[in-house]
Parts: C-alpha cells; sequence; structure tokens
C-alpha cells in the first residue's frame, strides 16, 4: 500500500509503477545519461499522475506514439519538481524521452586521473535516499516497488554493472551494450548504476566481486568470507531471495563505508586494509538484503527500522562467525559515535528520536548513525525481555510476514504488541521509540578487547604511554577506540610517539587516520597539514571526513585553512560529500 510520503510527490491514490524498461546512453564527454524509461503502472490512469523529478530534462513524454501533455511545477529545494502527467485517457504505460543534468546529485562523474587505473572516466550513482529522482523521473517514495530491465550504452573497454542480473554485453565498434534484468520488485532508492573499467573474480558460486584491475586482488582477498557470511544470514533470516550477492569496489570518493543495492553491493576501497577487520561492512549490507530491501521502510520517517534491524542482524552474524569480542566492539565503536551525533544535535534535539515527523526536512542533511545504535539497542532490548530463543522465533516471523512489503513505525509496534507482548510490557517502548536522547537502561557492551583499551586509557591519564609491546596484538579497533578516549588534545611529543607505536606514517589505513590526524589537529600539530590535505583530497566516505574537518574548524590554529582546503578538493568528492562539508562548515560559522 502506497502511504503518504513526506519527501515524494507521490499521491497514494493515484496508480503505482510497477515495472520500468530503460536505455541509458552514458555520455562521459557531456556527463549526461540520454534515457529513455518505458513505464508501467498497475491501473488504468484517467486525468492526472505526479512523479518526481530534480533537474531531468524532459524531453518528450508519449504513448503508443502520441505526446502526452506534461508540465513541471515549481522547484523546490528538497523534494525537487512535481512532473505532472496531464489529461490522461486510460493509459497503464508511457514512455519518458530525458536527458539527465551535470550536476544530479545521484551521479558522480569521475575524470580517469580519479580512478586507480589512471586510463578511463567512471560513473557511479547513489540513490538513497531521495536522489534517484535526479536519474530518471519516478515515483521516488520507498513504499512503491518496481521491476526492471536496463539496456546502458557505455564506451568500451567500460562496462556497466547494476543491482540486477547482468544478461549480456555485446560489443558494438567503440561501444559496449549491456543488459539487465531485475525481477525482484525494488523501490527506487535501490537502483544503482557503475560504468568502469571493471575486472572480477569468483569469491563463491553466489559471489563475485568486482573492482578496478589494479586492487581486484587485494579486494577478493579481504572479501573471501562472504559466501560464508550469506550461509549465517540464511540460517537466522531465511533463504536469500535476491540470487546473488556481487560486490563492487568503489572508487575512494563513493560518500559511503557500503550502500546495499540489491545483488550489488557498493563498498567503500578504504575498507580494504590488508587484514580483514572491516568486513562487518559486509555483514551490514548483506543483513539489508532482508532488513532494508526485503522490508523496506516505509517513508524516511521509519529509517531506523532499516538501519536498527541491520545493524543487529550485524552484531548477530558477527558475532557467530568472529565471536561476540569482536562483534562488540563494533557496537561500542558505532555507540560513540551517535553519542558524538547526539550531542551535535543536542541531545534533547528531535533528530536524536527514531521517529519524528520529517515534513520539510532532507534526510540526507539529518543522516546520522543515531537510527543505527539507538535502533540496535532497542533491538536488542526487546531481545533481552524475551530470551534469544524466542526473539529468534520473532526474526523469523518478522521477515516472513512483511517481505517484499514496506513498513511504517506504526505497523512494527502493532506487530510487536501481537507477537511479543511480554516485550511489550517489560520495554518502554515509547521512550525507545519516540523520545529524545539514549536510554539509561540500554543493554551494555562487553568485550575483552574494549576493557584492554580502558585500561591503558586509564594508565595515560596517569602520565603513562602504551609500550610498541603493550600493542603488539591490538586490532585496528582498540587503536581507534584508544585514540578517540584520550583527552580532546594532548601534548605534540605525545602525538608523535602514539604515531611510532601505532605504526601510523605510512599507513592506509583511513579509519584509524581519522581519528588520529583530528586528535593531532586538534592537539596543535600543525606539522599534520599536508597529511590532512591529502587525506581530504583522497577520501569522499563522509564518516570518515567529517571528524578531521570537524576539528580544523573547531580549533584555533586551523580555522582559517580549512575552507581553502574543502574549496581545493570539491571537484573531487561526490555531490553528496560536498553538501556534507558545506554544512559542517557553515554550523561552525565558517
Ligand atoms: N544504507 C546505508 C547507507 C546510506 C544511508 C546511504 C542513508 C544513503 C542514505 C548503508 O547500509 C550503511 O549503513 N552504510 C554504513 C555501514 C556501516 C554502518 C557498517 C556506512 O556507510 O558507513
Ligand atoms: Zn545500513
Amino acid at each position: 500500500m502506497p502511504v503518504y510520503d513526506p519527501h515524494s510527490y507521490v499521491k497514494p491514490t493515484q496508480a503505482k509503477i510497477t515495472h520500468i524498461d530503460f536505455k541509458f546512453n552514458v555520455d562521459f564527454a557531456t556527463k549526461t545519461i540520454q534515457g529513455q524509461a518505458a513505464y508501467f503502472v498497475d491501473k488504468f490512469v484517467k486525468g492526472s499522475l505526479y512523479l518526481d523529478n530534480r533537474k531531468v530534462e524532459i524531453v518528450r513524454i508519449h504513448t503508443d506514439g502520441k505526446d502526452l501533455e506534461w508540465e513541471l511545477d515549481k522547484q523546490d529545494p528538497i523534494l525537487g519538481q512535481r512532473l505532472h502527467l496531464k489529461k490522461l485517457m486510460g493509459i497503464s504505460s508511457f514512455v519518458i524521452d530525458f536527458i539527465t543534468n551535470p550536476q544530479a546529485n545521484a551521479l558522480q562523474w569521475l575524470r580517469p586521473e580519479q580512478t586507480l587505473g589512471g586510463d578511463h572516466p567512471y560513473l557511479f550513482s547513489q540513490c538513497q535516499a531521495i536522489n534517484a529522482r535526479s536519474i530518471f523521473p519516478c515515483q521516488d517514495s520507498p513504499s512503491i516497488r518496481f521491476t526492471y530491465t536496463a539496456e546502458v550504452i557505455v564506451p568500451r573497454p567500460m562496462i556497466a554493472v547494476m543491482a540486477a542480473a547482468p544478461k549480456t554485453i555485446q560489443t558494438e565498434g567503440d561501444l559496449n551494450r549491456c543488459r539487465f534484468e531485475m525481477p525482484q520488485p525494488i523501490p527506487s532508492y535501490l537502483f544503482a548504476l557503475a560504468v568502469g573499467n571493471l575486472s572480477s573474480r569468483e569469491l563463491g558460486p553466489r559471489c563475485r566481486i568486482y573492482a578496478e584491475a589494479e586492487i581486484i586482488e587485494e579486494a577478493a582477498w579481504e572479501f573471501a568470507e562472504t559466501e560464508n557470511k550469506l550461509i549465517e544470514a540464511e540460517k537466522m533470516l531465511g533463504p536469500y531471495e535476491w540470487e546473488r550477492y556481487d560486490l563492487l569496489v568503489m572508487p575512494p570518493s563513493f560518500p559511503y563505508g557500503g550502500m546495499e543495492n540489491p545483488r550489488l553491493t557498493f563498498l567503500t576501497p578504504t575498507v580494504i586494509v590488508g587484514d580483514r577487520s572491516y568486513t562487518h561492512l559486509v555483514t551490514h549490507e548483506l543483513s539489508h538484503s532482508w532488513t532494508g530491501n526485503l522490508i523496506t521502510n516505509a517513508t524516511w520517517e521509519d529509517f531506523w527500522l532499516n538501519e536498527g534491524w541491520t545493524t543487529y542482524m550485524q552484531m548477530r552474524i558477527d558475532e557467530v562467525l568472529q565471536g561476540s569480542d569482536y562483534s562488540q566492539m563494533k557496537i561500542e565503536l558505532g555507540r560513540g559515535s551517535m553519542l558524538a551525533a547526539m550531542q551535535r544535535f543536542g541531545m534533547n534535539s528531535k533528530h536524536t528520536r527514531l521517529n519524528y515527523n520529517m515534513s520539510g526536512i532532507d534526510p540526507d542533511e539529518v543522516f546520522s548513525v543515531i537510527p543505527y545504535y539507538k535502533g540496535q539497542a532497542f533491538l536488542e532490548t526487546l531481545e533481552n525481555a524475551v530470551g534469544r530463543e524466542r526473539f529468534d522465533r520473532f526474526i523469523s516471523k518478522y521477515i516472513g510476514t512483511f517481505k517484499f512489503q514496506s513498513l511504517s513505525t506504526k505497523g512494527f509496534i502493532s506487530f510487536l504488541k501481537e507477537q511479543l507482548p511480554k516485550a511489550v510490557k517489560a520495554v518502554n517502548i515509547k521512550e525507545w521509540i519516540y523520545k529524545d536522547g539514549f536510554p539509561a537502561d540500554a543493554p551494555e557492551t562487553n568485550s575483552k578487547l574494549i576493557d584492554a583499551v580502558d585500561a591503558s586509557v586509564a594508565a595515560y591519564s596517569e602520565g603513562i604511554l602504551p609500550t610498541s609491546d603493550d600493542v603488539r596484538n591490538w586490532n585496528q579497533d582498540q587503536i581507534t577506540l584508544f585514540l578517540r578516549r584520550l583527552p580532546k588534545a594532548i601534548p605534540v611529543a605525545h602525538c608523535q610517539q602514539l604515531e611510532k607505536i601505532f605504526n601510523l606514517a605510512g599507513g592506509r589505513n583511513y579509519i584509524v587516520l581519522s581519528e588520529y590526524l583530528a586528535l593531532a589537529v586538534r592537539s596543535g600539530n600543525d606539522k599534520i597539514l599536508p597529511r590532512v590535505e591529502k587525506y581530504i583530497e583522497a577520501v569522499g566516505r563522509g564518516f570518515l571526513l567529517r571528524p578531521i574537518v570537524q576539528a580544523m574548524a573547531e580549533t584555533a590554529w586551523s580555522r582559517d585553512m580549512i575552507r581553502p582546503i574543502v574549496e581545493r578538493y570539491r571537484d573531487c568528492h561526490h555531490p553528496l560529500t560536498v553538501r556534507m562539508l558545506e554544512r559542517i562548515l557553515s554550523d561552525a560559522g565558517i
């Protein structure tokens, strides 16, 4: 059932799109996609049909060779424009010819020098949350699902990959014509396309990895456990419904850690560090195959249903595969980021709630890890109230009941009341979902990895720095947590010593570096500037950029330097990342 969605012009009583046949011509010279989309809807439409559109140029709308009347309403800064198809005479399909805008905010066009190979450009999409409408006019609401086919024409030797089953690649002169089919219905935010000079390796019977040739071997090693994760996930969540689970390693400017595009998860290369310490990211995106892609948040107000459930399942699966010390450490780090985000918004801000009215608010603007870790803690609290065995039966029932449907927070609460009345009695559900902040009785994390860090942090406060021997067996997460738990600023000499102890000088571990560079900036170590600059050029992942840019903006010596750096590398970044950087600077009054 389509529901009222504050982030879409879709009118719930109008027809719904059920299938689209796409033709895309990817033109790197003009940074545009010339497209044609044939839409099929679920009933005969008389009168009007509204679609979402952001800056897509409409060339023609027609059916059976006859032009249809249409109008684009005025531009809204968040929603874009309503595309109004008019005076329809009982049609159930229509065709739109269109051209994307070079500034489409779902697309990043990379120059050859921004890729590893350096010889060919690269294009990728990122549609979540409300950016699909900048690639093609659509009903851009997560409560509406459609199947699709696509034919994508790209310059050779590049190929296109999509969140769909690849069918054929036909070479025609200088072009590759790539065909796809997506038989499972998806919401528009899970539409995904990438074009590049890609290689691939098989990881298992259902898993393949795509990346540029320069990094494919390392990537295949880092993510070799993917098929195992899939098998483990199926034990908890039921059969995998999407046939294949492939991975695509993105260029470093990819704005997120991962994106759960169905059949083809997009992954940041910043987690390829050579020791598999960040493969929880794959567990996370894989879990979305059930919680998110099968059961989809009805609107972006219900985002916690996607991310809270997925973070909970990520923890459960990693607990089996890597042990609870590992999974609990990830939760601890995430919770730290969550509390930092809550403090940023203000502990009494509505953005700290799992569910609130978001009309007039751009979901990308308020994106944070709050729904992830507050949602995970809420679900763990429910689990604790009824015991794991009972909760696991609830999980199966949940997936079975709502798969291929969308679900609202209200819908979830009534299902919970019906299925787990004992939990509803024991847990203050209203507080968890509708109140600000983080409940004091949240389940505590528990991990030997955390304890070891806390002992060293305590020693530091007594003036004792750890030795290389002390931290020899530490993993990357422990180093991250240690750096985070030090005072906000420390003596520069200590920074330099820590750099040696943790071997951070030539390091390519962007996650640890994000923490370390921010600490060095706050500590007044201005020698770090060239490395900060290099980092800001190289990394596009928002979660990794924020701590450094914020530290620069909040520290006296670096405050005036950060805007010129951001300006210098604006061009290297994804439109979403540029917006986030702008926001950090303007929030800091720069
Ligand atoms: N679906 C999200 C990424 C996303 C959220 C994109 C909102 C656009 C809008 C993805 O599943 C995700 O959560 N990625 C995290 C992974 C991490 C928590 C393991 C990320 O990008 O860091
Ligand atoms: Zn997620």
